[in-house]
């Protein structure tokens, strides 16, 4: 029997991306999405993709009711990816309630509904961001964590926490903390992908945008940083990669193949690249050429960071195997596909 998972936030950009890879691995996938940044019809591009239709409950994490309802109606989940929250980072300076109270209380509701309806295992969305920028690169699962720049990368931080605080308060609970890099592209039948909201704040949306001619140029936030050509280095993950690596946690979990019961892992690819080495590789893979300038750095920037993978290499054996150029393909192909359907 296929074994079911709820994914929360599973309409969202990276969610949407694991529900495919989790059906085609052979789990069964109860969506939750309360639609605050994703769209309902990304279930029926989900469906396209995969041939199999996930279920779909729009319910917000913040309703505990709702959420113990969502479980009782579909019995037997084994395993949750805990993907809902809001995460701009310059939103979060200005509503700080509003995303510790999502971004906590929606975890918390979890945490507490768990045992309740026997869900063995739960993985969480953390990111690089907890790391700050790092005192020695590439940055490993051992570097200390740094004071959150906004409250958005607080959030992530006491998440963490609460997750560790609760399973060792002897809760019977397992966790996976996937901590990110810069997830980028978009499936390669371009069905789904990141859907940005306004004017985008992240480089890669605001980049095909400026190639598409939606904005007019695309700025580079600085290129005076002790980097090789001054602009600040990333670790750009394939979001598809990124959403392997659920998969594998998930299996993992429910195999009982963990070390510990709260375990983390870096999800990046190793390799930094800079804001003008990627400009340059989306013109060179797409032929498309790029307007941009060079502006002043922006506030709050960290100069570089990307991961050191080799734990999640070998511990998962998982491993980002997208070229760059691919990756920056598919986030092209995404944004001509916005086009055509006349949603941007
Ligand atoms: P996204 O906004 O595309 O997806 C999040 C989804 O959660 C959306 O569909 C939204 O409608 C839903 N949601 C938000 N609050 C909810 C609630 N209370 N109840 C139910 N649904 C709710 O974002 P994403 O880029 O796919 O990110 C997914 C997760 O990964 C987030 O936790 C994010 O913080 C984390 N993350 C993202 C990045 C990144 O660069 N995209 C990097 C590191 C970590
Ligand atoms: C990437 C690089 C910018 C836009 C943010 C969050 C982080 C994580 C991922 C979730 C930087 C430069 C950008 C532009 C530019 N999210 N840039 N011009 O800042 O690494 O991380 O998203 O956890 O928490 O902070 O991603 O895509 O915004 O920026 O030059 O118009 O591109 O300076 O060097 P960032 P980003």
């Amino acid at each position: 029997m296929k074994q079911r998972i709820l994914v929360t936030g599973g309409t969202g950009y990276i969610g949407s991306h694991t529900v495919v890879e989790l059906q085609n691995s052979g789990y069964e996938v109860v969506i939750v999405d309360n639609l605050s940044n994703s769209r309902a019809d990304v279930v029926d591009h989900i469906e396209q993709i995969s041939g199999i239709r996930p279920a779909f409950e729009k319910v917000d994490c913040l309703d505990f009711e709702g959420m113990d309802a969502v479980f009782a109606k579909y019995p037997g989940i084994k395993g949750i990816i805990h993907f809902a929250a809001s995460k701009a980072v310059g939103e979060s300076v200005q509503k700080p309630l509003m995303y510790y109270r999502n971004n906590l209380v929606s975890l918390i509701n979890l945490l507490e509904l768990m045992p309740k309806h026997g869900v063995e295992g739960i993985i969480f969305s953390s990111s690089c961001t907890v790391y700050g920028q790092p005192d020695h690169l590439p940055v490993t699962e051992a570097a200390p964590i740094k004071k959150a720049e906004s409250p958005y990368g607080n959030t992530k931080q006491i998440n963490e926490e609460i997750i560790r605080d609760t399973v060792a308060s002897g809760s019977p609970i397992h966790a996976i903390l996937l901590r990110y890099f810069n997830p980028i592209g978009a499936h390669p039948t371009a069905l789904i992908g990141e859907l940005p909201n306004g004017v985008p704040q992240n480089l890669i949306p605001y980049l095909t945008q400026t190639a598409m001619g939606i904005r007019e140029k695309l700025s580079v936030f600085g290129d005076d940083y002790n980097t090789p050509d001054g602009s600040c280095i990333r670790d750009y993950i394939y979001v598809v990669d990124l959403a392997k690596a659920h998969v594998i946690a998930m299996d993992r979990i429910l195999n009982g193949k963990q070390k510990d019961k709260v375990e983390v892992f870096n999800i990046g690819t190793g390799r930094g690249l800079s804001v003008l080495e990627l400009i340059n590789a989306f013109e060179a893979a797409t032929g498309v050429k790029l307007n941009y300038q060079i502006v002043g750095r922006r506030a709050g920037d960290i100069e570089q960071v990307w991961a050191d993978p080799s734990y999640a290499n070998n511990e998962l054996g998982w491993k980002a195997d997208t070229s760059i150029e691919e990756t920056l393909r598919s986030a092209w192909k995404w944004q001509l596909h916005l086009r055509e359907e006349g949603i941007m």
